[in-house]
C-alpha cells in the first residue's frame, strides 16, 4: 500500500492531506494552481441554505507572525445555486471532495444535509458523484440561543439528532468549535450522537485595532485567528480528544471516532505532529494562501517521515507518541 494510502470513516484516500473549508475556493478553484489530484481531498466552503454576501472589507487581515485574522461573514452562493452549478461539476475533481455546511438554525444544517445527501443518493452515490462527506461547520451562533452551536454539548446533541438521520448516503464529520469550554464534552457528544469524524477544529476568536484612527481594523470589528499561532493550541486538543475517547474505547473493544486535525499547519512536522497526537488526516488552511503549492512539500514530507520511522503506512504512526517512562 502507499505510503500515505488513507481510510478516513470509510472512505479511501491518496493521502490524509486535505484542503479546509473555506481556503480552496468555493469548489476547486485551486486547480488553477495545483494538481487537485496530489491531494487527499478537498472541502468546499461552507454552505448555507440562502446565498451570503459575507462582511464588508476588510475582512482578511494579516496578523505578524501569529497567521491571519478573517471575518468573511460565510459567503457563498447558497444551497440551490451548490445543488445546480457546484454539485454536477464534483464528478470532474480528481480528488474526493467533502461538502461544508453552515447555518444559524438546526432546520439550515437540516435543509442543506438533507438536499445534499439526498442529490448523492439520486445521483448513484459518491464513487459516481464525488462527494463523499458533509462536514457540518458548527462555529455560528444559534439564533434561539445566541450561542455557537459548537460552545454547548446540548446544541450539538440536538443538532446532531436532527442532522444525523438526514444523512444515510455520505459520511457525516462535525467541526469543532476550538474555543469552546470544555471542549472535550462536546466532542463526546458528537461522538455519542453518531458523528462519523471528528474534525477539530477552526479559527479562535479574535481582533486588531488600528491605533492611529482608534477603530477595529476588520469590519465586523472581531473576526478568527488562524495560522502558526493557534497550532500548538489545536494540537493539545486533538491530543486529548485522542486520549480521552478513542484510547479508551479502542482498550474496551468499541469503534473509535477519526480525528481530523487543523491548526495553522505550515510545514510537514507540523501535520506529523497532529499524527503522533492521534489524528487520522489533517487540513490545510492558512498555508494555502501563504503558498498554494504547500500541499506538494507537506505531502513530500509525511512520505519521507513515514519511511525514515521505518512503517510502511502512515496510519501505523497515528497516536503513536513515545511518552516519558513508556
Ligand atoms: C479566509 C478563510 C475562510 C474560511 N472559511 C471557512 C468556512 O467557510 N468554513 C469553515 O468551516 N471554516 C472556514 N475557515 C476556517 C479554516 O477552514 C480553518 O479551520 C482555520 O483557518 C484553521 O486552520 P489554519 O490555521 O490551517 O488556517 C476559513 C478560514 C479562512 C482563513
Amino acid at each position: 500500500m502507499p505510503p500515505l494510502h488513507t481510510n478516513l470513516a470509510g472512505i479511501d484516500l491518496r493521502s490524509p492531506v486535505i484542503l479546509a473549508a473555506g481556503t480552496c475556493g468555493i469548489l476547486d478553484e485551486m486547480r488553477d494552481v495545483i494538481d487537485l489530484g496530489r491531494v487527499g481531498a478537498l472541502i468546499t466552503k461552507s454552505i448555507t441554505p440562502e446565498p451570503r454576501e459575507g462582511n464588508q472589507t476588510w475582512r482578511i487581515l494579516p496578523a505578524g507572525n501569529a497567521g491571519m485574522l478573517n471575518a468573511i461573514g460565510l459567503a457563498n452562493p447558497g444551497l440551490d445555486a451548490f445543488l445546480n452549478s457546484h454539485a454536477p461539476r464534483c464528478a470532474a475533481v480528481p480528488c474526493p471532495v467533502f461538502v461544508s455546511i453552515a447555518g444559524f438554525t438546526t432546520d439550515d444544517y437540516a435543509q442543506c444535509a438533507a438536499n445534499i445527501d439526498a442529490y448523492v443518493r439520486d445521483n448513484q452515490g459518491p464513487t459516481t458523484t464525488n462527494i463523499h462527506a458533509l462536514e457540518l461547520n458548527v462555529s455560528c451562533p444559534n439564533v434561539r440561543t445566541g450561542v455557537e452551536f459548537g460552545h454547548s454539548a446540548t446544541l450539538i446533541t440536538e443538532l446532531l439528532s436532527a442532522v444525523r438521520p438526514l444523512v444515510q448516503t455520505c459520511k457525516l464529520f462535525v467541526k469543532l468549535s476550538p474555543a469552546a469550554p470544555h471542549l472535550q464534552d462536546i466532542c463526546r457528544a458528537a461522538i455519542n450522537a453518531g458523528a462519523d469524524a471528528l474534525t477539530l477544529g477552526n479559527t479562535y476568536p479574535a481582533m486588531a485595532i488600528d491605533v492611529n484612527t482608534r477603530t477595529p481594523k476588520l469590519a465586523n470589528i472581531t473576526g478568527g485567528l488562524s495560522g502558526p499561532a493557534i497550532h500548538p493550541i489545536a494540537l493539545k486538543h486533538v491530543y486529548d480528544a485522542h486520549r480521552l475517547h478513542n484510547t479508551p474505547a479502542r482498550a474496551a473493544g468499541k469503534p473509535t471516532t477519526p480525528l481530523i486535525a487543523l491548526g495553522g499547519i505550515m510545514t510537514w512536522q507540523d501535520a506529523a505532529e497532529f499524527i503522533l497526537a492521534g489524528a487520522t488526516a489533517i487540513q490545510l488552511g492558512t498555508t494555502l494562501l501563504a503558498d498554494p503549492r504547500s500541499p506538494y512539500h507537506i505531502t513530500k514530507g509525511l512520505e519521507k517521515w513515514v519511511h525514515k520511522q521505518s512503517r510502511a503506512n502512515i496510519a501505523e504512526l497515528i497516536g503513536d507518541l513515545r511518552l516519558p517512562g513508556q
